[in-house]
């Protein structure tokens, strides 16, 4: 078996719907300024759950709509910037929730960019080192590391996950891939709670940075020139055209990205699915969380081809074109 198959798909996300209304208490801002802004009119906020147990209920869902056990999954790979612990992983964690026995399990920390660099080396994995079923995650509880006192930030972010198993097969699902980073351009735009480096050996008094740091306008125009960028790239590497693609499911942090993303790519802007209202930025949650919403609702079917399009904080941006 040389391919890679996709079985299926699951989100969850915490049951707490935090409004722009809702923030207009919190942060001196508006509905209107948020929504005129973002698009995001919503996100769920959690109210005590932590990144484990959304990153597990997120893969319990996705292994039911892939009518597949437990016990067949020998890779977890989890995507999250917001961690309940540096150790152990939240993969590992999962797998303890789970108890699929002799599962590797590893996090990556892409950001916004992670799930897809997780399917990536997921399919990778399976492909070169005998790994035949694994369950991919993009978990966030975002809501710890976001300075609730800078309007700045605060208003666009949101917690929630989503998951994908996929296998081994004669089928191939993953068309083409890339995936790449700016660590330059990252540490100056934007850059999340920061390692105390305070050992009793330190030369000097680091201060300690807890929590999501963003340069908007700096970050805006990368992603407007990186987003088009990658859903070409994996046009030209899978041989294939837009009028073929079914969706495309970008990063969603902001809806005027991907109107303006739509335009550069002159594409139909209803090509690109957007969730961003109801949920927020979740980063490594947002694709696969638009792509179980996607699947909920009927709106894909075997064999629709999607290109699955990310960015984010590291700078790290990263595209598939997948079979689903
Ligand atoms: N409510 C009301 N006013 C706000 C506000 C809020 N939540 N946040 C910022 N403002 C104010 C600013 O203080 C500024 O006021 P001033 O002109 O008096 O100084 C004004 O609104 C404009 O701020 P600016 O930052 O220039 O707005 P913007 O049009 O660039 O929009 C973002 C800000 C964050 C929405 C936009 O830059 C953005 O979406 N960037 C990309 C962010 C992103 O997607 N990051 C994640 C990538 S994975």
């Amino acid at each position: 078996m040389e391919g890679v198959k996709i079985l299926g798909v699951g989100k969850y996300c915490p049951e707490n719907v935090v409004t722009n209304f809702d923030l207009e208490k919190i942060v001196e801002t508006s509905d209107e300024w948020i929504v005129k802004r973002t698009g995001i009119k919503e996100r769920r906020i959690s109210d005590g759950e932590g990144t484990v147990e959304i990153a597990y209920k997120a893969a319990l869902n996705a292994l039911k709509n892939s009518n597949c056990g437990k016990d067949d999954i020998d890779l977890i790979i989890v995507a999250t910037t917001s961690p309940d612990k540096i150790m152990p992983s939240t993969a590992c964690s999962v797998q303890g929730l789970l108890d699929c026995k002799n599962a590797a399990a590893f996090d990556i920390s892409a950001a916004c960019s992670g799930f897809v660099y997780s399917l990536i080396i997921a399919d990778s994995l399976i492909k070169s080192a005998g790994k035949k079923r694994a369950l991919i995650i993009g978990a966030e509880v975002l809501s710890k590391i976001v300075d609730w006192s800078d309007r700045s930030t605060c208003v666009l972010f949101g917690d929630g996950a989503g998951a994908m198993v996929i296998e081994a097969s004669d089928e191939n699902s993953i068309i083409s891939s890339c995936f790449a980073s700016d660590g330059k351009l990252g540490e100056k735009t934007l850059v999340a709670a920061e390692i105390n480096l305070n050992t009793p050996f330190a030369k000097s008094e680091n201060i300690e940075k807890r929590y999501i740091e963003m340069k908007g306008g700096e970050v805006f125009k990368f992603a407007v020139s990186i987003l088009p960028e990658i859903v070409n790239d994996v046009l030209d590497k899978g041989n294939e055209n837009l009028e073929n693609i079914k969706y495309i499911v970008p990063h969603q942090a902001n809806s005027r990205i991907i109107d303006e993303a739509a335009r550069r790519l002159k594409v139909n802007r209803e090509k690109f699915y957007v969730n961003v209202d109801k949920y927020g930025n979740t980063s490594a949650a947002s694709i696969p969380i638009a792509l179980s919403e996607l699947s909920e609702k009927g709106l894909i079917n075997k064999g629709d081809k999607i290109i699955l399009a990310a960015f984010g904080g590291g700078l790290t941006w990263a595209s598939t074109l997948i079979k689903f």
